[in-house]
């Protein structure tokens, strides 16, 4: 039943979780948040070095399925985080890079959904918005979080509060895409990144990611503390050893005086 809902594949070293609600623009039901929750669970992605989401030309999502919402007292709440809600950190918590590739309306739930993804690739003519305050809720799939850390907390509530929709092109002015692409291009140009990233060492990508997702919150000793020891690891992987013996091995030899 949930497996129409989101389609995965594997494309290279990357999974490609593709969101298939398209009829209602993407608008994540919970059906559809436990179809991507199912789609994480599935070897194509934990094998993956790389995982790509996407939806469709008219949306990568337009956000939470507003119907659902509307039914919802503090008790259904509370289970819903306890289900299907959580969907977003796991997304943001998937050791490998992640890449939102975004076409269409990318609203809400759907924008939070892409803000939990650590590169976002926008096609020209997306549009995004965080129209939850108008209808009098707020971005609570770990949304607001991210984008205060993002832009700011004079820029959040700028965006939060007024819930303007803005295009893709402001969106890269504002920090929250990483690149705009022509229409059509974005699920390509994630796969070129993704092939780019599955090339490099595999444990400094997924520790270098872990240790930047703890800086914000981290204290300076804290934080420092925590990249010398993530150095100490890596720097005895194969892969630095490796590394370091080819650098050396291509230097010139010293000049070491007659
Ligand atoms: N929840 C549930 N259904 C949604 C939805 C959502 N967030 N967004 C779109 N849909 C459904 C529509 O009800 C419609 O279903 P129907 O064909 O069965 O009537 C279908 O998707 C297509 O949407 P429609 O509104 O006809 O498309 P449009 O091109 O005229 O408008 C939007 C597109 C995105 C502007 C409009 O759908 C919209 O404002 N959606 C709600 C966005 C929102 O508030 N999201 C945040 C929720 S917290």
């Amino acid at each position: 039943m949930t497996a129409a809902l989101v389609e995965v594949r594997r494309e290279g070293a990357a999974a490609v979780v593709a969101l298939r609600r398209e009829e209602k623009l993407n608008a994540l039901s919970t059906a559809l948040e436990q179809a991507i929750a199912d789609a994480l669970d599935g070897e194509a992605v934990r094998a993956s070095a790389c995982v790509v989401f996407t939806g469709g030309p008219r949306a990568f999502s337009a956000g939470a399925d507003v119907g659902e919402l509307r039914d919802m007292d503090p008790a259904a709440i509370l289970a819903y985080y306890r289900a299907t809600g959580g969907v977003y950190e796991r997304v943001a918590r998937l050791p490998q890079p992640t890449i939102g590739a975004i076409a269409g309306y990318c609203l809400g739930g759907g924008f939070e959904l892409a803000l939990a993804t650590d590169f976002r690739i926008a096609e020209a003519s997306a549009s995004f918005g965080l129209p939850e305050v108008g209808i009098g809720i707020l971005p609570s799939s770990g949304g607001t979080y991210r984008l205060v850390r993002l832009v700011g907390t004079a820029r959040a509530k700028e965006l939060v509060l007024l819930g303007e929709r803005f295009d893709a092109a402001a969106a890269q002015r504002l920090g929250l895409v990483t690149e705009v692409v022509a229409d059509s291009a974005a699920v390509g140009r994630a796969l070129e990144l993704a092939e780019r990233l599955a090339a490099l060492p595999p444990a400094a990508v997924a520790v270098a990611k872990q240790v930047i997702d703890a800086m914000p919150d981290a204290s300076y000793d804290a934080g420092l503390g925590l990249e010398r020891l993530a150095y100490g690891m890596l720097a005895q992987t194969a892969d630095a050893a490796e590394a370091a013996a080819s650098f050396a091995e291509k230097r010139p030899p010293r000049f070491t005086g007659r």
